[in-house]
């Protein structure tokens, strides 16, 4: 049992005891090249093809449409600048969310250099888009849309089946979903909900970092974004990172095996932690969802007169490791976008800490979190009376 609390999942997960073995394996038996010709070649292929699989099972995918990368962040590069490319004669417009993660908001505003034009569309002040700006902001020239499912910051669950809709219907563009944070905890069918594209990353369901992959839906194409050997199918050249592949897998396969138990774990604990803070500190604000809507394993909540980066300190020498918005972002000294697109006023801007959970987490934890917490702000809060 480790002697802290962690509380920051949405910034990274521990990888379970299991995946981390399935690591060790692959490093040290079947560490093979799955483009080698001879048997163990041939066994590292075979594991490739078995979390493509298991990876594709939980949006209802196919499994040739899971194209392994190195995270996140890659996928959702390729897929905005890919679709810029293959569908450049077809227009340059762009639209996505003013709230998006900073890895799909640089690759839109590179494109802006280079001459396209992107929307960004706002959100209400829960931090969810209104659909009726999407069908507002649909053009002609529109290649593609890029809605994520689930916000890293506030947890807000964006209505990307219902974008999809109007988004086929009234327009040629493409969708894509950056389902970074949503993989796991809200179920998205590909097959069902027109989605296109999406992105997936491993360290966020218990698997390890630098892996993740990339949906591209049977017949779309899409250039790739690294050239060079014929991996996936010719569509990302490089060595794949086998030992990752496969604990992304199991990680797919233990999430989708224990889907419904985690969510509803998180919940109550995200429920309960909610309700025990405003008990205990009744001018504290949730931002974002209400508690018991969003996802549910993230809680994002202000203190007035309190900087957040302060109390982020002060609760990790109690144990208990959350952060300041979101992690890419909780080094920098700005207010977070994703915060500001709520216009909420500056004291939540400047007090707000991310609470998320994960499948470690157990509702034990929710009583010494919140008394750490009203201990820490009534001590800040005696410093500037
Ligand atoms: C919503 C979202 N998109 C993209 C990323 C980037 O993923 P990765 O860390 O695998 O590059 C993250 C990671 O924090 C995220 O939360």
């Amino acid at each position: 049992m480790p002697s802290f609390i962690y509380l920051d999942n949405s910034a990274t997960t521990p990888v379970l005891p299991e995946i981390a073995a399935t690591v060790h394996k692959m490093l040290t038996e079947n560490f093979g090249n799955p483009s080698s010709l001879h048997g163990l070649g041939i066994a590292a292929e075979r594991v490739l093809t078995g979390a493509r699989r298991q990876v594709a099972a939980l949006i209802n995918a196919q499994p040739d449409e899971i194209y392994f990368t190195s995270g996140g962040t890659e996928a959702n590069n390729w897929a905005i600048w890919g679709v810029s490319r293959t569908r450049r004669r077809q227009g340059k417009h762009i639209i996505t969310t003013a709230v998006e993660h900073s890895s799909l908001l640089a690759a839109c505003q590179r494109l802006e250099r280079e001459g396209y034009e992107v929307t960004y569309l706002p959100v209400d002040s829960r931090g969810v888009i209104r659909l009726d700006d999407l069908e507002a902001a649909l053009r002609e020239d529109t290649i593609l849309v890029s809605i994520m499912s689930v916000n890293n910051e506030t947890g807000a669950i964006e209505p990307v089946a219902e974008a999809a809709r109007i988004v086929h219907s009234k327009s040629r563009a493409l969708f894509h979903v950056d389902h970074i944070q949503g993989y796991g905890k809200v179920a998205l069918d590909c097959r069902t909900m027109g989605i296109d594209l999406m992105s997936l990353s491993a360290h966020k369901i218990h698997g390890p970092k630098g892996v993740g992959a990339l949906y591209i839906k049977r017949g779309v194409p899409l250039e790739p974004l690294l050239v060079g050997g014929n991996q996936e199918a010719g569509r990302r050249a490089g060595t794949e990172n086998t030992a990752g592949i496969a604990a992304f897998g199991l990680a797919a396969d233990l999430a989708s095996a224990n889907m419904e138990a985690r969510v509803a774990t998180m919940r109550r604990i995200k429920t309960e932690l909610a309700a025990r803070l405003l008990q205990a500190i009744p001018e504290a604000r949730i931002n974002g969802p209400l508690a018991e809507e969003g996802a549910p394993h993230i809680l994002n909540v202000s203190f007035p007169g309190v900087r957040a980066e302060v109390l982020v300190h002060m609760l990790e020498e109690k144990g208990i490791f959350v952060s300041t918005g979101s992690a890419c972002h909780s080094r920098k000294q700005e207010a977070s976008h994703v915060l500001k697109a709520l216009n909420l006023e500056p004291w939540r801007l400047e007090g707000a800490i991310r609470i998320s959970l994960g499948a470690l987490n157990t509702l034990d934890e929710v009583e010494p979190v919140v008394a750490a917490v009203k201990e820490c702000v009534m001590e800040l809060w005696s410093l500037t009376k």
